[in-house]
């Protein structure tokens, strides 16, 4: 157990993850694709029930990028009813565990079936206290910034927005995450070291961590290793190390 070395006091509010590896967990077993998101699944309802047991505030996983669109159409549909799957199937337990599903992207994309069972979880779970849980679905971090920059360009053009005004506070309220505070810690399993497009603006200060562990491989256990490994670290946002104490 390493739940002990956690301090309580000094959790991340804001945990985003990029699960990847879901494929070559399959391969090394000698299975299809189609099982690794099987069990990815499985990992993704241990990672949300350890964070609403440490009562983080927020969670945002990365399921499906902006990019994925270009994976073989017959994995796409099968993510896609997995996708469903999941939802119903979780509903239960999100509302035992006071957890409260939010979904972010370019939603539109998404099948209408997905849509509907997504609409639905979101306003089942909307008035539950505990964990926010985001999933970024057909999420990409630059098409996000896109859409910002054109609904702020329209609003300077009606005269709603001073250019002058332009902030950072203005683009945070233009982005998707406009709910959402910045990423403390971003994990990526897989052993992969890149962010793929995901959440660029809202990691500008996150720590990152890199685990060779396969997503479906991924547990409680792991997500603790990751926020102790966050808690050990100083942050010092630009300053000496002096200033913070
Ligand atoms: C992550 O696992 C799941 C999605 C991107 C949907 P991958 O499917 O990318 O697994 P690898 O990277 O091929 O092992
Ligand atoms: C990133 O994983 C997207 C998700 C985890 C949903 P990918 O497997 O698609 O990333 P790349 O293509 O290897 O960078
Ligand atoms: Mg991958």
């Amino acid at each position: 157990m390493n739940f002990e070395e956690i301090n309580l006091n000094t959790l991340p509010k804001h945990i985003a993850i990029i699960m990847d590896g879901n494929g070559r967990w399959a391969k090394q077993r000698g299975k299809i694709r189609v099982r690794g998101h099987e069990a990815g699944a499985k990992a993704v309802r241990k990672t949300v029930e350890a964070a609403a047991k440490l009562d983080i505030e927020h969670l945002t996983l990365y399921a499906f990028s902006t990019e994925n669109w270009n994976r073989p159409k017959s994995e796409i549909t099968t993510l896609m009813s997995l996708l469903v799957r999941s939802l119903r199937r979780e509903l239960e337990r999100m509302t035992k565990h006071n957890i409260r599903l939010s979904a972010i992207g370019s939603l539109g994309k998404l099948p209408a079936n997905v849509q509907q069972e997504l609409e639905e979880v979101v306003k089942k779970t909307a008035l539950n206290t505990g964990t926010h849980l985001t999933l970024a679905i057909s999420y990409g971090a630059r098409e996000e910034i896109k859409q910002a920059i054109v609904q702020i360009s329209q609003k300077v053009k009606n005269n709603i927005i001073p250019v002058e005004n332009i902030d950072e506070t203005i683009i945070n309220e233009h982005l998707y995450t406009q709910h959402l505070p910045d990423v403390d810690l971003l994990i990526r399993t897989s052993g992969e070291v890149r962010i793929s497009n995901f959440l660029l603006w809202q990691i500008a200060y996150a720590e990152l961590y890199f685990t060779d562990e396969l997503w479906p491989e991924f547990d409680e256990q792991s997500l603790h290793q990751a926020i102790i490994s966050y808690q050990k670290r100083e942050r010092r946002f630009g300053k000496t190390s002096e200033q913070l104490t």
